[in-house]
């Protein structure tokens, strides 16, 4: 039977955190949310809400891709049952993706992928500029070819964020936020987080769900190997003469039309701790490597401008099950935060309400980082 009566504290109320409290809530938990500052508002607001397996699909990564792979599959249905419960619609996008290549150079980085991606069954196809522009007007003319992955999608990762919010709160769970939790007290049966100003809830499973954040949590040093990997992004207001579909991801930046009026054009990738601050380097790399795959975004008002941190583990992957007695790890998900939402809501709230692991989050444990030597090399 499903431990259905358990009281669970969520650390994070990005998209994970919300995700798992919203699977926990409807099961019938009692679910209290602590986020540092406001919910959805760090990398679930800056990600592009890209669902995009097989176009980020990274040589030495075939198991994160299977997962990934699982998670896009996962989508419709997750995004579906969200909005019946909630009313909200949170813009899946099925149109594709084109990654292109925009010189001879890039053209041979793109061919080496593609048979990557052919390797891996992957149903991509190897395009020419000119047919990816038939097909995707808003591409810049004379691009030297692309590849159209037609099974990757999109959705509106900021709307996901609202509807999650509600769905929480709709079957009783609880969000503090602005309420930082500074430590957590590992207990098989009474778990403990501790709040910076002080007060300290208990219940029976704290789950770990903070982020770039997740390894500044006191309690747990060294077993959570994250750190920050920080993204600039530009969000440009779509006029009704731009009518980009699909996904465009050139070499150095990628165009993603959003269903609310928006395109959002980025990322970049900076390993420079908490740093948050927009700079001209970041808009203009974007904008530049936005430019140069679809041109029409330079006449495009700026909406905004953003940054914030993915969480990186050492290998990339993400942490995903138990980590000290009474406490459950679902962070580091990197580049896949919004696509990977689905798998882990799911198989996180399976693990809490029934004990088991299902092998699809098995090869991320926790455990798999040798935090032996590391301790061994402080004492
Ligand atoms: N997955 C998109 C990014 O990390 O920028």
């Amino acid at each position: 039977m499903p431990r259905t009566n358990q009281h669970v504290l969520v650390i994070g109320a990005g998209i994970i955190g919300l995700s798992i409290g919203w699977e926990l809530a409807r099961a019938g938990c009692r679910v209290d949310l602590f986020d540092r500052d406001e919910a959805g508002q760090a990398a679930s607001h800056v990600a592009a809400g890209m669902l995009a397996p097989d176009a980020e699909l990274e040589f030495e990564e075939t198991t994160l891709h299977d997962l990934n792979t699982e998670s896009r599959r996962r989508w419709p249905d997750f995004a579906a049952d969200l909005e019946a419960d909630t009313g909200v619609d949170v813009g899946l996008r099925t149109e594709g993706t084109f990654i292109v290549a925009d010189d001879r150079d890039a053209a041979e980085a793109l061919r080496r992928r593609y048979q990557f991606q052919r390797e891996q069954d992957l149903e991509v196809e190897w395009v020419s500029g000119e047919e990816a522009r038939a097909k995707e007007p808003f591409l810049a003319p004379r691009l030297s070819a692309a590849v159209r992955s037609p099974h990757d999608h999109q959705v509106n990762n900021r709307a996901v964020v609202k509807a999650l919010r509600q769905g929480v709160a709709q079957h009783g769970g609880r969000l503090h936020e602005h309420t930082p939790i500074e430590a957590v007290a590992p207990d098989a049966d009474r778990p403990a987080v501790v709040t910076a100003t002080g007060p300290r809830v208990t219940g029976d499973v704290v789950i770990v769900a903070a982020g770039a954040w997740s390894n500044s949590i006191d309690g747990l040093d060294g077993v959570l190997p994250i750190r920050p990997v920080k993204g600039e992004a530009v969000a440009l207001d779509v006029g009704p003469s731009f009518d980009l579909r699909h996904v465009v991801r050139g070499p150095d930046a990628y165009v993603v039309p959003k269903n609310d009026g928006r395109v959002v054009v980025g990322a970049t990738a900076e390993e420079k701790g908490f740093d948050d601050t927009v700079t001209a380097r970041g808009l203009y790399e974007n904008l530049e490597g936005g430019w140069e795959v679809v041109p029409g975004i330079l006449d495009l008002p700026v909406a905004c401008t953003c940054a914030s941190f993915r969480p990186a583990s050492r290998d990339n992957a993400p942490v995903l099950g138990p980590v000290a007695p009474g406490v459950v790890a679902a962070t580091g998900h990197y580049r896949h935060g919004v696509l990977l939402t689905p798998v882990t809501a799911q198989e996180i709230a399976r693990y809490v309400l029934t004990g088991t692991r299902s092998d699809w989050i098995a090869p991320f444990r926790p455990d798999r980082f040798d935090t032996t030597s590391l301790h061994r090399s402080r004492n």
